[in-house]
């Protein structure tokens, strides 16, 4: 046991054992050994905790202490020396099958053991990295191990996603995990929301004099939200057919940029009060009907070609996918929210796989300033825009006018640009690292609530209704191009451009 009393902050946190569906999976790997190995450098952990690692592929606990170990190595943002020594006594081991109900019961003996020997006070979190037809029938085990309820102590389940692959299954899905677990003990997933500048768009817009004022459609022409991806969709093609890009993408990731940037200011920070504002948002989004599809939604699938020099194959060649796959990869939409604030106000949304550049920003573009004076002369001027940069670079890019040095009086745009991770490259934790934290600590505001992922999936259910019966010729973009010529189009109608990240 390794005696860490009290995080950073003085918080003390409970102790506690995670327990890993999955531990010997891809996420696991890259993502949560990497995120624990980051807290318990930073003495983010609670003194008396433990891991237990599920999976099939491995044989013991030193093979599994072992990937920890390489997964560290691999994947950490930081390594420190000696990183594969006292941090891997947190690492217990149990192979295990998810079909075999005998598997539960070892575990429930190999939790009660850990327990007793650590005084973790029966405190327990289950986290699912598994696939996402494993998580019901891993509740209803737990369940039927009398392992999801507390006599003492507390229980969290951790989901990752895709939470449902549509409305109903969604649906399904909750109402399963909900009778065995509470709302407030379930920490859904969206690692978006996990993300340094993700958590920092609520503070720009309302501990600012600056913005919040601006933030509405009087002043602000549209807004731009960005995330492109030069990756394909590597060996996960299998999951990615029956997903796309919409519900990949869209439905969860880019629909909590939209709801944290259009917000009403809730009425305090409690996670309650976030959440329903950021509800609200989702409800007031007009629904597609397929003419508006027709209109303001634009989808690809990327075709060979190649990014950085390097050939690349197209997706209906990727593992997994179909040689006649009708899966978008990439998607340009024009939302509208019909609120007081929003009304009139475009929201471009744009994502998709194997682009130019893997980035993701938020663009506020302002309206043009009066058409006088400085406008009778010079003709328009570029817009103020607010990006807010949130990968690879992170922090606040502000483009306001000014008169260019010398004697030309000339308009030129300038900027004020806050690069945080210019300033602070060691850190920037990973989403990972800020997720499992609060799972720990209890903290689910950084965590989805069941009204946010079943209204994103009724918004998100109406472009892919829209889309049915209205086939459109893929492949339609090569890879390591911006995506099809459409999603130009769709802004260069209303005069814009996106912006380049
Ligand atoms: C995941 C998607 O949720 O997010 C992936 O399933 C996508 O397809 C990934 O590549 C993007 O996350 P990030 O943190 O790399 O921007």
């Amino acid at each position: 046991m390794i005696d860490m009393p009290i995080h950073e902050e003085g918080t003390k946190l409970d102790p506690c054992i995670l327990v890993i569906f999955g531990a010997t999976g891809d996420l696991a790997r890259r993502k949560l050994f990497p995120a624990l190995y980051n807290l318990y450098r930073q003495q983010q952990l609670p003194g008396r905790f433990a891991v237990i690692g599920l999976g099939r592929k491995l044989s013991d606990e030193s093979e599994f202490r072992d990937s920890v170990c390489h997964s560290v190595k691999e994947f950490s943002r930081k390594v420190e020396d000696g990183a594969c020594g006292e941090f891997l006594e947190y690492f217990k081991y149990q192979r295990f099958e998810i079909e075999d109900p005998e598997a539960y019961a070892g575990l429930k003996q190999l939790l009660e053991e850990t327990d007793r020997a650590l005084g973790t006070g029966g405190n327990f979190i289950f986290y699912l990295a598994v696939a996402p037809e494993q998580f019901a029938q891993i509740v209803e085990r737990l369940s039927h191990e009398r392992l999801a309820e507390a006599e003492i102590g507390w229980r969290r389940i951790v989901i990752e996603k895709p939470f449902g692959k549509d409305l109903e299954s969604a649906r399904q899905l909750n109402r399963r995990i909900t009778r065995v677990f509470n709302e407030d003990e379930i920490y859904r997933i969206d690692h978006y929301l996990g993300k340094e500048m993700i958590q920092n768009i609520m503070i720009i817009r309302f501990a600012n004099s600056l913005f919040e004022p601006l933030w509405n459609n009087k002043y602000i022409d549209n807004v731009q939200i960005s995330v492109t991806e030069a990756d394909g969709v590597g060996a996960r093609g299998r999951y990615y057919e029956g997903a796309g890009a919409v519900r990949d993408m869209v439905q969860n990731h880019l629909m909590q940029l939209l709801t944290l940037t259009a917000m009403e200011a809730p009425v305090d920070l409690t996670t309650r009060s976030i959440r329903d504002e950021k509800v609200k948002v989702i409800r007031s989004l007009r629904r597609f009907s397929p003419d508006m599809a027709r209109e303001f939604i634009v989808r690809g699938q990327y075709g060979p070609g190649s990014i950085d020099g390097r050939r690349v194959k197209g997706y209906r060649e990727e593992e997994g996918a179909s040689s006649d796959s009708m899966t978008e990869t990439f998607l340009a939409a024009k939302l509208f929210i019909d609120n007081f604030r929003w009304s009139g106000v475009p929201f471009y949304l744009r994502t998709g796989k194997r682009l130019p550049r893997s980035a993701a920003s938020i663009v506020i573009e302002f309206k043009a300033p009066a058409g006088v004076l400085y406008f009778e002369k010079y003709g328009e001027l570029l817009p103020n825009v607010l990006v807010i940069k949130i990968q690879p670079e992170e922090g606040v890019y502000l483009q306001f006018n000014a008169k260019e040095l010398g004697m030309r009086d000339r308009i030129i745009p300038v900027k004020m640009d806050y690069c945080q991770n210019c300033i602070y490259p060691e850190n920037s934790p990973e989403a990972y690292e800020r997720l499992i934290r609060d799972v720990i600590s209890g903290d689910s505001a950084l965590f989805t609530r069941w009204d946010e992922v079943e209204n994103a999936w009724a918004f998100t259910e109406t472009i892919t209704d829209a889309w049915k019966g209205h086939e459109v010729s893929f492949p339609n973009y090569a890879a390591g191009t911006w995506g099809p010529k459409e999603a130009e189009d769709l802004l260069r109608r209303d005069g814009k451009e996106w912006w380049s990240s």
